[in-house]
């Protein structure tokens, strides 16, 4: 792996907010420096361990790739990771993030196919937050000349482990059905992008209320996350479904299983359902495990069902699925090319706004996926007013930052549930 650049001991978020407020220019020309700005994550808990820092350039080591990052994708993960609510986490402090895109600047020995110029998406086994990011070769794709950098850092992620599921897990064929849980976000999106490639596919949905006018058309059936949807789906399909996905581990095992037709999949591929708060909160998470139903294989069996799990960061960091990912990569970017996928990118946030890009997942409020804009400066204060932009004004006002106004919240594609 890259060797990690130093921190700059000295630097704090506050000296930087402040360098930024007096230049706001400078947020966006390290690249004659050997410093870079990335995100650090100080400790595990709430949105005030995530700083901006500057840390030393990787260099790329052999079989890496040096990308001069444009974006950077925003996943619910990333909220899990903060709250160190993942098994074995890593040791704090770390840069976060998994994907990225931009631009090849530079490459170790044995890097074939990759030339200085090159567009590229990739995965990161942590440390995409950064203008300037070093990964094996092995994950990184090139991308085709129509796809933004926000849309080719919305991709990897969410439509790899959507395909994957879909075709790979469970062989979704023609008239076959489908429930997937968080219709509105990005994997719920790229699941509902893909059924839609294979004729006569019924996608039944969960998503909170407000969202529903702006994905309705993506879905067959959509209802309200609150509602009893196990009945809702019986009204309609009283056989049930082909294949469930759950992204809310321990709530909805028995329940998905229960809805299964014969032959029908179960995937498990999240446990969304255990961030409560903004920190970790070990009586959701035991209440959780707790609720975990018991599966008993024999009931499989009989019931001729199957029971999956699926995790493309462990499949591609931990067990060596790497060629399997790229074929699926490839796979996608024929899909895109052919105008039969597009990432759905809900708003693009500077590095510095990473709080508050977090706190919209909180909130439950982001349609699609959220986007770090690496070259975006942070947007001037005053036009929303969630509880954190609150917060930070508050807190700005205090520390008599002055009148640099000009940072807050991000650019908005969709309706925010907390304006
Ligand atoms: N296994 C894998 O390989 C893999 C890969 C990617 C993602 N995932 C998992 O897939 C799920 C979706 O990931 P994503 O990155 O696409 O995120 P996302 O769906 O965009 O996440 C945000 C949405 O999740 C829903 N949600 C459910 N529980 C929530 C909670 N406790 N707090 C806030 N929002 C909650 C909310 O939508 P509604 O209110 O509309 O329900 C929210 O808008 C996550 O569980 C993630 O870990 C797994």
């Amino acid at each position: 792996m890259a060797k990690e650049g130093l921190e700059m001991t000295e630097e704090t978020e506050h000296m930087i907010e402040k360098n930024v407020a007096k230049e706001p220019d400078s947020a966006v020309c390290a690249a004659d420096s050997k410093e870079m700005r990335a995100v650090l994550l100080t400790g595990f808990g709430g949105l005030n361990k995530l700083k901006v820092t500057k840390k030393l350039m990787p260099e790329p080591q052999e079989g890496e790739v040096k990308i001069r990052v444009k974006a950077c994708g925003l996943n619910f993960l990333d909220l899990m990771v903060r709250q160190g609510n993942i098994d074995n986490p890593p040791k704090t402090p770390l840069v976060p993030g998994f994907e990225c895109s931009g631009i090849v600047e530079a490459m170790g020995e044995n890097t074939k196919g990759f030339e200085i110029g090159d567009r590229v998406m990739a995965f990161m086994n942590y440390n995409a937050w950064a203008e300037v990011v070093c990964t094996p070769l092995d994950w990184v794709y090139k991308i085709p000349d129509e796809m933004t950098f926000p849309e080719a850092a919305a991709f990897c992620m969410n439509f790899v482990a959507a395909y994957m599921m879909l075709f790979e897990v469970s062989n979704l064929r023609e008239g076959m059905s489908v429930l997937v849980h968080s219709a509105g976000g990005g994997v719920g999106q790229a699941v509902a992008q893909l059924c839609s490639t294979v004729p006569n596919v019924t996608v039944f949905g969960t998503a909170s209320p407000f969202k529903h006018e702006a994905i309705r058309h993506s879905v067959t059936y959509l209802f309200d996350r609150n509602v009893d949807y196990v009945a809702e789906v019986r009204k309609i399909s009283p056989e049930g479904v082909d294949i469930v996905l759950d992204c809310l581990c321990g709530e909805n095992t028995g329940k998905g299983l229960g809805l299964l037709k014969p032959l029908g999949t179960y995937i498990l591929y999240g446990s969304s359902n255990m961030v409560t708060g903004e920190t970790k909160s070990f009586f959701s998470l035991a209440k959780s495990w707790w609720q975990v139903e018991k599966v008993n294989p024999i009931k499989l069996y009989e019931e001729n069902k199957v029971m999956a799990g699926f995790s493309l960061l462990n499949l591609l960091f931990k067990q060596g699925g790497c060629s399997q990912v790229k074929t699926t990569v490839q796979k996608l970017l024929s899909l895109y090319s052919e105008k039969k996928i597009k990432p759905i990118v809900d708003s693009l946030w500077a590095l510095e706004e990473v709080k508050e890009a977090m706190q919209r997942i909180h909130d439950r409020g982001n349609i699609g996926k959220l986007i770090l804009d690496v070259e975006k400066s942070p947007t001037p204060l005053g036009a929303l007013s969630t509880p954190v932009h609150r917060a930070k004004k508050k807190k700005q006002k205090k520390e008599k930052i002055g009148d640099s106004d000009w940072r807050i919240t991000g650019q908005r594609f969709h309706g925010d549930p907390t304006s």
